[in-house]
């Protein structure tokens, strides 16, 4: 899909921009973004590297670097999202990309990088796939992370899309409900996406 050497080069540029901890959760996504791509029966594993290697590419700007450049590109920040800073750097990153790696903003890289932290109500398989990547690569180590690689990687089978991708749905339910309950416990509040994202995906199951 892409050309020649342009993985090889995006791989550096990460590596110069992110801190070593990040630069290593990022080649652990895409190692675990291609092994989930290949179970599920997505083709293009070129576009899912791209995803993997640049989904947090900006996060580790400040708050302030975020909230000014979704401002000045006109989008939209609602209320719940301000109140969840951690998540703005899925939607600065895809603005991001177009500017600094334009020859990787293929629509799929793009959802898939801005739907990575809450999700969305329409979520395709491949940004489901990046979506449980992050949460479940193998330098996871919180409970959580761990017991749901375990349950995807116990559930799926080789050559068994249908099933594989039913795993991902019911992976990504886990997740968001985990997420949620974590923060109700501290009290904090609740993206309103992680519920349209949870709605939707239990229609899908
Ligand atoms: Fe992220
Ligand atoms: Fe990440």
């Amino acid at each position: 899909m892409f050309k020649i050497d342009s993985l090889r080069q995006l791989d550096a540029d990460i590596k110069a921009r992110l801190s070593e901890k990040r630069y290593a959760h990022t080649l652990g996504v895409k190692a675990c973004a291609i092994k989930l791509a290949k179970l599920v029966g997505i083709e293009d594993l070129d576009l899912i590297e791209a995803a993997a290697m640049l989904h947090d590419i900006t996060k580790e700007f400040e708050d302030a670097w975020h909230i000014d450049l979704l401002i000045k590109s006109g989008g939209e920040i609602s209320d719940s999202d301000l109140k969840n800073t951690p998540i703005l750097h899925s939607y600065s990153a895809p603005i991001y990309i177009k500017k600094y790696f334009s020859e990787f903003a293929t629509e799929d890289v793009l959802s898939a990088v801005e739907k990575h932290t809450v999700g969305s109500p329409d979520m395709s398989v491949f940004d489901e796939v990046i979506f449980i990547a992050d949460y479940i690569e193998d330098g996871r180590t919180y409970d959580s992370c761990v017991n749901l690689r375990k349950f995807v990687f116990e559930n799926m089978r080789d050559g068994d899309t249908r099933n594989n991708i039913t795993v991902l749905h019911r992976a990504v339910l886990k997740s968001i409900d985990e997420t949620i309950l974590n923060l109700i416990k501290k009290n904090k509040v609740i993206c309103v996406k992680s519920i349209l994202t949870r709605n939707s995906i239990i229609d899908k199951i």
